[in-house]
């Protein structure tokens, strides 16, 4: 069976992709690596403890990662992330604090090991900036070829970004280190707005979940309407939130959810459009493709695969 790492920065849509994780048992969740973005590193990790419990999966470990860019000294939340995720990245909704703490193994050490571990049977879901695997890649060179593939909710190629008109949110906070793996992965498919931007929910979909009476459900219906409210703003024209990360998971479970575009990648590091994932003109000829770019989605089917799989998880 397929292990899967996710490493997220715990905001809303990546709580929903630990619950598709959860509900997909043809891949086996061995981790959860704490990253920042949506909120600091600790509250990630935090959640993703709560999270893993609330839903009646507490043998998830989870690790910490890198607090910040390794170009940067610090990292502090946008004003913006609490208003899409709340301010404790779940949107605001109140859940018991696990019992459990972080793994004392850093998140990169983990991944590291992971890679050699497990090999083709790894996939690497970064939700969230690519500091960890950057780091691990930097730190561990040999595991760019060992780890069987990546699957990165981040960037866009066809529609402008989400932070301004050239940078997606992920890619923003560490364009360096998605630069960096965009040119060392094996096989990564990058999953970008491209497609996240089609795959919406709305208040139709989170009273299924409130229906079911119970405090997983409650929990989900209540946080992912934060998150719709706060799209109602943001993005009125779409009619519904964008259902990134969990989009991400899905096809790490079934990549024929897209289809994927070969296209070896970079990111643009220097000048105006920092942060713009683009075609590297220098590997345009190169007719080895290491990256695949998913420009469309089936949106019925994953729509039906989100919905089945996390409503069964939050059923038990
Ligand atoms: C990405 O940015 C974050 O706010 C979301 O969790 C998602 O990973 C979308 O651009
Ligand atoms: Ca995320």
């Amino acid at each position: 069976m397929k292990k899967l790492i996710l490493d997220l920065d715990t905001g809303v849509d990546d709580a929903l992709a630990i619950s598709y994780a959860l509900g997909s048992p043809e891949i086996e969740l061995i981790g959860i690596t704490g990253t920042y973005g949506n909120v600091l590193m600790e509250q990630g990790v935090r959640n993703a403890l709560a999270i893993t419990d609330l839903l009646g999966h507490p043998e998830v470990p989870v690790y910490k990662g890198l607090p910040h860019a390794s170009t940067k000294d610090s990292f502090e939340v946008l004003p913006i992330s609490s208003f899409i995720h709340g301010d404790n990245g779940i949107g605001d909704v109140a859940i018991p604090d696990s019992d459990r703490e972080a793994e004392s193994e850093p998140a990169v050490d983990f991944i590291i090991d992971a890679a050699k571990t497990y090999g083709d049977d790894l996939v690497y879901v970064p939700t969230g900036p690519q500091t960890n695997i950057a780091a691990a890649f930097k730190k561990a060179p040999e595991i760019a070829d060992q780890l069987g593939s990546i699957v990165l909710m981040g960037g866009s190629l066809t529609v402008p970004g989400n932070v301004n008109a050239w940078t997606e949110a992920n890619i923003s906070q560490d364009p360096d280190a998605a630069d960096y793996v965009f040119r060392h992965t094996k096989h990564a498919t990058m999953v970008g707005l491209d497609v996240t931007l089609q795959t919406l929910l709305t208040y139709k979909e989170t009273q299924t979940w409130r229906d079911l009476g119970n405090a997983a459900g409650a929990f989900l219906a209540d946080m992912t309407d934060f998150y719709i409210k706060a799209y109602e703003t943001t993005a009125p024209h779409l009619g519904g939130c964008g259902l990134h990360d969990p989009l991400a998971v899905g096809v790490a479970v079934d990549p024929t959810l897209v289809t994927v575009h070969p296209i070896n990648m970079k990111v643009d590091v220097e000048g105006p459009t920092r942060g713009r994932t683009i075609g590297d003109e220098e590997r345009l000829n190169d007719p080895h493709k290491t990256m695949g770019v998913a420009l469309g989605v089936d949106v019925p089917r994953f729509l039906d695969e989100f919905m089945t799989r996390i409503t069964n998880v939050a059923r038990q």
